[in-house]
């Protein structure tokens, strides 16, 4: 299942993301017998079953959509069940590059939530590499295991029940990401589990929690290269002749602070 659809071809089974226009989007599983209905009408997924992703589609009103295949974000932002602040995907994109992920590493996540970023991260080691994702309360473990299941990617994450603040079992890991509210208490855990000279990446909403965590770093001693950053995305309203910026925006999620693991002398 999941993203993981590599077929051209819709088939029983297949996720589809059907797109009316730019707020008018869903993301369905098509099976045989069965149908969409909205406030435009409905359509048969047996007239969806064997089509190209690509094709246009009308609804019983006549209303026209496109389908295509979902990506991962589409997934995140329409089927996925959230029960916390997920990572916004233009901060999990930074994130990624910023860890220097690539397929075969050993990441650890600390504050799993509803699942968003190690999905994120995941995919991005995935098919060789493992997250390992620490997270105190069992019902985000139940949340976060069947969002990561629906999405093929559970095999490739191992949660842990737990309280990393408590210790972290891992050693040699390639990278971290931390997104809880109090990341000091998690911070040498994080450094043991680190291999030298990995990146830790910690998401944090207020500029208090900034001041706190790098004053740790620094007083720690073992981190350098410590940087903060903060992401503004704006969106574009696009019709003909009045491309422009969206009126509404998301104004703030969080910071993001990186350090490197150093060795201490
Ligand atoms: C904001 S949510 C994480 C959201 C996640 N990054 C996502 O994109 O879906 C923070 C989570 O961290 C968990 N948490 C807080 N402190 C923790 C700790 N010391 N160890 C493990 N998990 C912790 C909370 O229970 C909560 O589910």
């Amino acid at each position: 299942m999941g993203v993981d659809n590599s077929s051209n071809l819709v088939v029983d089974g297949s996720w589809v993301l059907i797109a009316m226009d730019s707020r008018k989007r869903w993301v369905v599983r098509v099976r045989k017998g069965g149908r969409f209905v909205c406030d435009r009408g409905y359509i048969d997924f047996d007239e969806i079953i064997g089509l190209e992703y690509g094709s246009r589609i009308r609804f019983s009103s006549g209303a026209e959509a496109y389908i295509y295949r979902p990506t991962l974000i589409d997934f995140i932002d329409r089927v996925f069940t959230r029960r916390s602040q997920i990572i916004y995907p233009k901060d999990a994109a930074y994130i990624v590059v910023n860890l220097g992920l690539r397929s075969g590493m050993r990441v650890l996540e600390v504050g799993v939530g509803s699942g968003a970023m190690a999905s994120y991260l995941a995919n991005a080691v995935m098919p060789g590499g493992r997250v390992y994702s620490y997270e105190v309360r069992d019902d985000m473990v139940s949340v976060a295991s069947r969002n990561l299941e629906l999405l093929g990617l559970l095999e490739y994450v191992v949660i842990k029940n737990r309280d990393a603040a408590e210790g972290v079992d891992e050693r040699d890991l390639d990278a971290a990401f931390v997104d809880i509210g109090d990341p000091w208490r998690v911070v040498d855990p994080v450094y043991e589990a680190l291999k030298p000279a990995s990146v830790a990446g910690f998401f944090i909403p207020t500029v208090n929690q900034v001041d706190r965590l790098v004053r740790f770093l620094w007083d720690h001693g073992g981190w350098g290269d410590v940087r903060v950053v903060e992401l503004l995305e704006r969106g574009y309203d696009v019709r003909e002749n009045a491309i422009r910026p969206s009126t509404r925006m998301v104004g703030h999620t969080g910071y993001i602070v990186f350090a490197r693991k150093r060795l201490r002398m």
